[in-house]
């Protein structure tokens, strides 16, 4: 803590790598930035690439340090081993009073972990996510757990994360429900007069998005998804898909194996945060083994068919946007077929609900950390 004229300076550290954690830290870097009492400073361990810098420049945020650790087909070795060698360097020169991580990624545990060695306080954001079991989603059910061991605030985005992290043994002093910061950046995203030429494409049909990417769903869950996905919009000629692919070569040559000259899926490069809000909100149908998507598809009321057999966000479910329906072809498009054919079922599904915040999560958490 620097002291200014009598000011106490708290310095704040924020560490992210990937698309999500991007869009669910930069409302809060924004936040803090706004706050006079604290120094922010942002580290990017550059996990994603591409998909990072996009949202970066949709939020015009340049990083103070970017430790450029991706690699094509990179194992968690690979990320583990990268982060924990540089973010020491990065830690022990900047000395930030408390670093904040985000959620469930290797970025977030090795972080944590460097964090844990250096005595340095850790603020989790997005604290108490549980499927509780650890190879679900794997790996990032093990790392939020870990996480939660060491971190000393604890953002839990809904009661029941807050739960979650009692029935575990924390500290009740150390949470915080404040929301989901994923939701502050739906309301700067999200357009009335947004149009695009993918949406023009599609104006006449049920627009289904879809996004695959789960470490678990490589392999055979992922060709079963895209075999349902097909065998559905050969049928059913009102139906459009557009699938914005993750950069991951792998889901990226399962989804060209598969789908190869449809005129009626687009198979389209990750679109930059702000395009694929408005896209969700416009969508028939959204069928994804995300995690923020099923966070934002609730608060957008758009029915979500979660490609899982299990979800950490079982507040989506309870409020009745989401529905588990695994990774078996048939189960997959049994489901779809139902939100087609019963209008009753549809409407169920496509109620507006803020089980995941009501967009001030960012600010409930500056105010905390600027105490
Ligand atoms: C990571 C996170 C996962 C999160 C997901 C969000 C871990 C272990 N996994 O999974 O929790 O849900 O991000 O998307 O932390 N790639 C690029 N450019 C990019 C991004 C990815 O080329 O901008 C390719 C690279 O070949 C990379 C591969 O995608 O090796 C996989 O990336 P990686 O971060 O290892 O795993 P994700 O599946 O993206
Ligand atoms: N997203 C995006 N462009 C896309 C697909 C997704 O900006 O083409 C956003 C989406 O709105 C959500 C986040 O990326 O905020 C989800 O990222 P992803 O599914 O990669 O990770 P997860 O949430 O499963 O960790």
């Amino acid at each position: 803590m620097i002291k200014h004229v009598g000011v106490a300076i708290k310095k704040i550290m924020l560490v992210f790598g990937t698309r999500p954690e991007a869009i669910k830290m930069c409302p809060l870097i924004r936040e803090l930035q706004a706050r006079q009492n604290i120094e922010v400073i942002v580290c990017v361990t550059g996990q994603h690439r591409q998909m990072l810098d996009q949202v970066l420049e949709v939020f015009e945020i340049t990083p103070d340090y970017d430790l450029s650790i991706m690699r094509e087909k990179q194992t968690l070795f690979d990320i583990s081993i990268s982060i924990l060698s540089s973010m020491r360097t990065v830690i022990e020169s900047t000395k930030p009073d408390i670093v904040l991580v985000h959620g469930d990624t290797t970025t977030t545990f090795i972080t944590s972990l460097v964090c844990f060695y250096l005595h340095i306080k850790v603020g989790h954001v997005e604290a108490g996510l549980r499927t509780h079991n650890i190879y679900l989603p794997y790996p990032e059910e093990f790392n939020r757990q870990a996480v939660s061991i060491i971190s000393s605030y604890n953002f839990a985005p809904t009661e029941v994360a807050k739960q979650n992290l009692i029935s575990e043994g924390k500290d009740p002093s150390t949470i915080y429900v404040t929301g989901n910061t994923g939701i502050d950046a739906l309301r700067t995203t999200i357009k009335n007069e947004y149009q695009n030429e993918h949406l023009s494409w599609a104006m006449d049909s049920k627009l289904i998005i879809l996004t695959a990417h789960r470490r678990e769903n490589i392999g055979e869950p992922i060709y079963n998804i895209f075999r349902a996905v097909k065998k559905i919009v050969e049928e059913n000629g009102d139906i459009k898909v557009i699938f914005p692919l993750h950069l991951n070569p792998v889901i990226r040559k399962a989804a060209n194996d598969i789908f190869q000259n449809n005129d009626r899926i687009r198979l389209i490069e990750p679109l930059n945060v702000i395009d694929f809000h408005n896209f969700m909100k416009r969508a028939f149908l959204i069928l994804t083994d995300s995690g923020g998507i099923q966070e934002e598809a609730t608060s957008l009321g758009k029915p979500v068919l979660v490609l899982r057999d299990i979800t950490e966000r079982q507040e989506g479910i309870d409020a009745g946007t989401l529905k588990l329906v695994g990774v078996k072809e048939e189960n997959i498009y049994e489901n779809i077929k139902l939100l087609l054919d019963n209008h009753l079922e549809y409407t169920k599904m496509s109620q507006v609900c803020n089980q995941y915040g009501d967009g001030f999560a960012s600010k409930r958490i500056a105010d905390i950390l600027c105490c």
